[in-house]
């Protein structure tokens, strides 16, 4: 017998003298700042993940005109520094999140107008859905932004935007903004009020340093935590995703995610690991009548559809997909995908993060 058990065997636990006594130790613990375990593990310790955030779609049919209406009426300038409308998840009220650790906007800008510089220690990408004419500047060196390309920030870098066509132009934006605020790493730094893109070369500098297949300069030997090319461009990434197909057709073993699903992650070529160190990004293309198989991972992620039609089912739900529709796909949530005709689709999600810590696990259903 322990202890404990020897102090507590006489006591009446069901008597209105130990309750008194329990309520006055309860009182006296949250005036001391304490709370007991056994009063909530199940919420700290829950057997498996219990996200607040839900599994949330919202239509580009919806985003784009409320996006150009702001392009009417708000100007971009410092302070607010970019006209960008975040996709608040519906599960997280309060927050502009949209999952627990990710931030998804829709960034927009008009004909001839320039967003200033700054930097954060957040990290950025863009990724283009259409158009094109706006170059990001990213520590002085100007990037273009077509359809399809990925344009990365990552953390501290000076960036500013310059739309230099005579068309408005919109993109999406992704950034780990909530995992930076929640743990209370955030800086931020005002650059230039002007933005320039002298030149608006066709090819950034970090593209003709860094941007040739599997070719390291040797001045520049060594990992970097990032990656240190900026761009990553759509007729690439296109002509990687057909090739993955092509060879499937063709018998050769070990080149899809599964029947029909081909898929690439932007990399930095100085390690090979995500190009980014808090975000994955990717791009994954489904050949018609694929489906996907039912998974579900500790990981949060946000999907765009870039071309094609489709279904995604989550947590049983399923939900149409249409051009520009982004979704939100909060941990643990069984996720699998449908497409209708050729789909293709960009994501971004936290696993690096949950890697780095042994945290991430995935389980796949058949
Ligand atoms: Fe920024």
């Amino acid at each position: 017998m322990t202890a404990v058990e020897n102090r507590t065997t006489d006591r009446d636990f069901d008597g209105p003298e130990h309750q008194a006594d329990l309520a006055e130790l309860y009182r006296d613990f949250d005036a001391a700042g304490m709370t007991p375990l056994w009063t909530c593990r199940g919420d700290l310790q829950p057997f498996h993940p219990q996200p607040r955030a839900v599994p949330h779609l919202w239509r580009w049919s919806t985003l784009y005109p409320l996006a150009a209406r702001s392009g009417e009426l708000v100007p971009v300038g410092r302070g607010g520094e970019r006209r960008a409308i975040s996709l608040g998840n519906p599960g997280l009220p309060g927050d502009p999140y949209t999952t627990p650790t990710l931030w998804a906007a829709i960034q927009y800008l008009n004909p001839h107008e320039d967003a200033p510089e700054h930097r954060h220690s957040q990290t950025a990408f863009r990724f283009v859905l259409e158009g094109e004419g706006v170059w990001t500047v990213v520590d002085d060196d100007p990037v273009a932004m077509r359809r399809g390309d990925l344009l990365l920030t990552p953390g501290w870098h000076f960036h500013g935007h310059q739309n230099l066509s005579d068309s408005p132009m919109a993109w999406l934006d992704g950034l780990d903004i909530p995992l930076v605020a929640q743990t209370d790493q955030g800086f931020f730094e005002f650059g230039r009020e002007q933005v320039t893109a002298p030149g608006a070369p066709e090819r950034s500098n970090s593209e003709r340093l860094w941007g040739g297949p599997g070719l390291t300069p040797v001045a520049a030997l060594g990992a970097r935590p990032q990656s240190p090319l900026m761009a990553y461009r759509w007729v690439q990434t296109d002509a990687a995703l057909t090739a993955q197909l092509e060879l499937a057709d063709e018998g050769v073993a070990g080149t899809l995610v599964e029947p029909g699903h081909a898929a690439v992650r932007f990399t930095n070529p100085t390690t090979g690991g995500d190009a980014l160190t808090t975000m994955r990004t990717e791009m994954h293309r489904l050949a018609d009548g694929t489906h996907t198989a039912r998974t579900r991972t500790t990981a949060s992620s946000v999907w765009q559809v870039f071309d094609g039609g489709g279904t995604v089912t989550m947590d049983g739900q399923a939900r149409t997909l249409e051009h520009g529709d982004v979704f939100a796909v909060p941990a643990w949530t069984e996720f699998s995908l449908q497409a209708a005709g050729r789909l293709d689709l960009f994501t971004f999600s936290d696993a690096p993060v949950f890697e780095k810590l042994s945290l991430l696990r995935t389980e796949v259903s058949a």
